[in-house]
């Protein structure tokens, strides 16, 4: 279990993240949801340990990692833009780095995961040769070969679209699920947030708006700020698709009998 007690953060006297505590249970995922420059980014960062916090501390299964460095605290993140190695083929990125770490995965270990995530095709590709789907895979399979005990995934849905979209949605679940794996996931998207994870974490001006599950977040919002801009979207969203449907199902007079 992963646990952040009191976390703060000060940038220059600034305060961007304020009296952040939370629990999050072994193989489960977590969406960070808020607006821009409300500390999503920067919560990432201290629980992987690129930032030091300014006050609290962060346990997992009850050991304080609070002053631990990033590479001995066994977390691993898919960055937004992959930072994927251009001049490397696709397997060659994906086993970088088990060069440092030989045997932390299997060479059968790591045909699993490939076919898991549908790349034996793409192996030899150089990255450039790759769609914006197939990097993202690439990069999702270069961080779990490292079998992080914690996985940061930071908007790891934001530049695929559409159908793509859809199926990395499923594919990170299956990996979740498969490997117990607990996850993070920052997204600005409450339909995303809402729909993958266990419990959304909503963030707002550095403070907790609300720690929740979906459900309770879309039933019993804590405030306006939720309401307004989580609830809202959602239910924006739900009207314009329902609206679509409804006008589609309805029947046409013109072709009526007599
Ligand atoms: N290294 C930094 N130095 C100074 N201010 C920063 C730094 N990183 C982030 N901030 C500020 O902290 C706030 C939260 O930023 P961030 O965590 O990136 O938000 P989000 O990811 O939710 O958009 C912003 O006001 C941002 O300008
Ligand atoms: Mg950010």
């Amino acid at each position: 279990m992963l646990e952040l007690d009191g976390i703060a953060k000060s940038f220059g006297g600034r305060r961007v993240l304020d009296g952040i505590s939370l629990r999050l249970e072994t193989g489960s995922i977590m969406s960070v949801l808020g607006p821009s420059g409300g500390g999503k980014t920067t919560l990432l960062n201290v629980i992987l340990g690129i930032t030091d916090p300014t006050d609290g501390r962060l346990l997992y299964d009850g050991e304080d990692l609070t002053r631990v460095p990033m590479e001995k605290r066994g977390f691993n993140i898919v960055f937004q833009d992959y930072a994927l190695f251009p001049n490397l083929s696709a397997h060659e990125n994906i086993v970088y780095g088990l060069r440092n770490n030989p045997g932390v995965s299997t060479r059968e270990e790591i045909g699993e995961l490939v076919s898991l995530l549908g790349l034996e095709e793409h192996l030899g590709k150089r990255i450039d040769e790759l769609s914006g789907g197939q990097k993202q895979r690439v990069a999702l399979a270069r961080t779990l070969v490292m079998k992080p005990r914690l996985l940061l995934l930071d908007e790891p849905l934001s530049a695929l679209d559409g159908v793509i979209k859809e199926s990395i949605k499923t594919k990170i679940r299956q990996i979740v699920t498969q490997f117990n794996l607990t996850t993070i996931m920052v997204t600005h998207d409450p339909e995303e947030a809402c729909t993958m994870s266990d419990r959304v974490l909503i963030l707002n001006e550095g403070r907790i708006a609300q720690y929740d599950t979906p459900e309770n977040i879309i039933e019993h919002p804590a405030s306006d700020f939720v309401r307004t801009f989580i609830l809202h979207q959602l239910e924006v969203k739900r009207d314009n698709i329902r609206s679509l449907f409804d006008e589609r199902a309805r029947p046409n007079p013109t072709a009526r009998e007599d």
